[in-house]
């Protein structure tokens, strides 16, 4: 997760020395630095991902907005590539919008670099996804690694070499040097193992690491060799082994089997409670501690008080990677060559074995999730929301597996444990998807406890992704299955969730005794985390209502309990609320503190979604008391966070921020284009602006109707209404900021580089229009116009504008 937006990158740490590769490294910079997409490609173990994270770590110097590490290789489900990147960019999926678009829309005309890494198994959606974002992001690039091409325009392959290994013959030094004899020398010695300086001890270290074709991953088991035997001693063993592979001629063998050899001979060499733990470690997607470890690992086999040592030898093995990076206990991880080689070796046991391994796998995350959910919603918040991110991967897998079982009842309980995850992190249609196909199931229709349960936290995501129809359903019926059972508790909660989504649909009547019945219970159950949600949702229906002091009583109250309880998520957006219900009732000072408040309780927890909606009133503050400069400030930045995590709603209220604005009260043209640009976004969502906003946006259009006159205004508000709100966002953004930091010079060498805006304006001019025109039609000044054409004609190397429209017309642009 892209937890620190201001650090613009997440590449993880490495543990182990990067070796050599100097060549390489600046082929794919220079590679990258030319073409929008570079696919890393060669056999398992060749040093793809570790080559393209360096290459990616030397481009990450903080320019740009960064560098990024989607990892793929723990993905089972190609639908989950978009999410995987939504997530490492810290974009909010939106509720009936394809992650792809979103992605693309929040990613827009900034400047990223994004490392797709193993999109092997994942392929096909790899290469959607990659065309999408190279169609539609003029300044992203994309630096893949994968067996094999993702097959897509544009794309360069780079085929990653071998380690480079001395000549037969070659003197001792220049053997030492060599990148394979130095990653050998290294693993080794990270073993407490150091070779001998002589020159035979050279020779044999240089054959070894020919006879292993200069593979990495292969030498790194090598090395891991030596300290059970000298150098001398594995090369016997590695060419005995080799010879019987080559019915004894002295021809290589391919890569691959070169590979899969020297991994079978590190598999022989195992003992077999070893064996039997890396091949139930398979089942692992994306890294594990090693508590999940020891409740996979154990067997007839393997006690449990010997997984941990058993664990050490396979690390020491180069089997298992350990990383301990941080100030955590540290985590273990297979390499996706090894993982596969074990899965393969898992399945060899039969299907028993495979099941076996899944179920102590789910049965673990199982129980963790159902540990976590408490904690989700009290003190210790955040730290849980953390420790659940790094087992994402293994909590879908745990999902996927309980799919295809024929008890649905551990599935339920683990999808709706998550419940409170999945809101946090911006998952909630994966979650309401895992929970629906786990209720549709045949086994799954009885009207126990779990089922409503699952049935609650399914209506609650539905609520959220605005599939109101079937959350009513599933509310209703896990309603009639919690008053059977006579769960008061499940009953409060599914009272809210009713309430919620009938004020959603603009029903705060109906929901009000809702929530009251709601209310009654929570107060019976002596439950303050229930009454806490259950007044945010009296408050929402009070604020809809015109009760603002009201709406702001219940708010402050509903915060003291979500306090209470410790849950400062809940805490943080209930100030935020509070914050904009006082803004509503005209109590700026009480609003401001309580934005505030919020916002340094969402910062730390890096909730996004409430630092969006509090800039946004912050803004709204500062123009309610007069300071447009400091509104516009504010509303910017608001615009651009919502942009980024692909907020589309509040992008539209953004841009009418900004159209309050104004730009200091100087352009009444271009606050009327905001005005029709964010109203269409509305429109085409179908969402209703809140009571303030609408008021606030219904004044100042008729503030501009007055400056402008009706005319006037209604050409602009139409110009608006055309523009792709997203377009629209960036070119506002852009405008802001052109007033106060102009675009910096374009060197020489980059001269037929032109921006997308740029090329917008050609192509207006390609088509004949004038500077006003063009003007209008991209929501810009006429001087930027102005400015933008002297760049594109100094670009391009041209004198005139008629030279500047030819060169439009010939280049396709219309
Ligand atoms: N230049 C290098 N310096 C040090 N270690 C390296 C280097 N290149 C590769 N390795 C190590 O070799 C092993 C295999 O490399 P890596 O995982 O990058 O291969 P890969 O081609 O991505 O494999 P896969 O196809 O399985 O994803 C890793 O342990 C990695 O750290
Ligand atoms: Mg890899």
């Amino acid at each position: 997760m892209a937890d620190n937006p201001g650090l613009l990158t997440n590449l993880p740490a490495q543990v182990s020395s990067f070796i050599g590769r100097e060549a390489e490294l600046a082929a794919v910079r220079a590679l990258v630095s030319g073409s929008r997409l570079v696919t890393l490609t060669g056999a398992g173990g060749a040093g793809k991902t570790r080559l393209g994270l360096q290459a990616a770590g030397g481009l990450a110097d903080g320019s740009g907005d960064g560098v990024w590490f989607a990892d793929l290789a723990p993905l089972a489900d190609p639908d989950l590539v978009a999410v995987t990147v939504a997530d490492v960019l810290g974009v909010r999926q939106e509720p009936g919008r394809p992650v792809t678009d979103t992605v693309v829309a929040a990613v827009g005309g900034r400047s990223l670099l994004v490392l797709l890494d193993n999109c092997e198994h994942v392929i096909g959606a790899c290469a959607e996804l990659a065309d999408a974002l190279l169609r539609n992001c003029p300044n992203l690039a994309l630096l893949a690694t994968s067996r094999e091409p993702l097959g897509i325009g544009g794309e360069y392959v780079y085929r990653v070499p071998s380690m480079g290994v001395p000549a037969d013959g070659d003197d001792a030094e220049t053997v030492r040097a060599s990148e394979a004899v130095r990653l050998l020398a290294d693993r080794a010695a990270a073993q407490g193992v150091h070779l001998a300086q002589d020159a035979e001890a050279a020779a044999v270290a240089g054959r070894i690491c020919r006879r292993l074709d200069g593979i990495p991953l292969a030498i790194e088991l090598a090395a891991a060799r030596l300290r059970g035997m000298p150098p001398g001693e594995l090369e016997a063993r590695l060419d005995e082994r080799f010879a019987l592979l080559t019915g004894g001629s002295r021809a290589g063998l391919a890569r691959q089997q070169t590979l899969r050899a020297m991994v079978d001979w590190s598999w022989e060499l195992l003992n077999p409670a070893e064996q039997a733990v890396l091949a139930r470690l398979s089942v692992f997607a994306g890294g594990f501690g090693l508590a999940a470890a020891e409740a996979v690992a154990v067997g007839p086999e393997v006690p449990a008080a010997e997984v941990l040592g058993l664990l050490g030898a396979l690390v020491d093995k180069s089997l298992v990677q350990f990383d301990r990076t941080g100030t955590g206990p540290g985590r273990y991880r297979l390499l996706e060559t090894v993982r596969q080689y074990a899965a393969g070796r898992l399945g060899a046991l039969g299907p028993a074995a495979i099941s076996h391994a899944r179920l102590t796998h789910r049965d673990y995350y199982l129980a963790l999730t159902e540990a976590a959910a408490p904690h989700l919603i009290g003190h210790e918040q955040a730290d849980w929301l953390d420790r659940l991110d790094a087992e994402l991967g293994n909590l879908r897998a745990a999902i996927a597996f309980s799919q295809a079982q024929a008890d649905p009842a551990p599935g339920l309980r683990l999808a709706a444990s998550l419940r409170g995850y999945w809101r946090a992190r911006g998952h909630a249609a994966e979650g309401a998807g895992a929970l629906r196909a786990l209720l549709d199931a045949p086994g799954a229709q009885g009207t126990t406890l779990p089922r409503a349960q699952a049935l609650a936290a399914a209506a609650r995501l539905l609520q959220q992704t605005g599939d109101y129809a079937i959350a009513e359903g599933y509310c209703q019926e896990a309603l009639a299955i919690a008053r059977a059972d006579g769960d008061d508790y499940l009953i409060a909660d599914l009272l809210r969730i009713r309430a919620v989504i009938l004020l959603r649909q603009g029903q705060p009547g109906a929901a009000l005794p809702v929530i009251e019945s709601g209310l009654g219970v929570a107060h019976h159950l002596g439950e303050p985390y229930l009454a806490a949600r259950l007044l945010s949702a009296r408050a929402f229906a009070a604020d809809v209502e015109g009760d603002h002091a009201g709406a702001a009583r219940d708010a402050a109250e509903s915060a003291r309990l979500f306090r209470q309880a410790g849950d400062r998520l809940g805490v943080g957006q209930m100030l935020g609320s509070l914050g904009y219900y006082e803004l509503s009732a005209g109590d700026l000072d009480a609003a401001r503190r309580h934005l505030a408040e919020s916002h340094d309780i969402a910062r730390p927890l890096n909730d996004r979604y409430s630092i969006v909606h509090t800039t946004f009133n912050l803004g709204l503050a500062e123009y309610l008391g007069g300071s447009l400069d400091a509104a516009e400030a504010l509303f910017a930045q608001s615009l651009d966070l919502a942009r980024r995590t692909g907020m589309r709603a509040m992008m539209a209220y953004a841009l009418i921020g900004l159209a309050l604005a104004g730009r200091g009260g100087t352009d009444p043209g271009w606050s009327a284009r905001l005005h029709g640009a964010a109203d269409q976004a509305l429109a085409d969502l179908g969402h209703v602006l809140q009571p303030l906003e609408a008021r606030l946006a219904d004044l100042d259009r008729q503030r501009l109707r007055a400056a402008m006159g009706d005319q006037a205004f209604d050409a602009e508000y139409a110009a608006g209404r055309i523009l792709d709100p997203a377009r629209a966002a960036h070119q506002a953004l852009q405008e802001l900021r052109a007033v106060t930091e102009p675009d910096a010079e374009v060197p020489g060498q980059a001269a037929t580089v032109l921006t997308p805006r740029e090329l917008d304006v050609l192509k207006l001019v390609a088509q004949g229009m004038s500077n006003p025109d063009i003007a209008r039609r991209l929501v810009l000044s006429e001087h930027t116009v102005h400015r933008h054409l002297a760049n594109i004609l100094r670009k391009l190397g041209l004198t005139s504008r008629a030279a500047a429209a030819a060169w439009g017309t010939r280049a396709g642009l219309v």
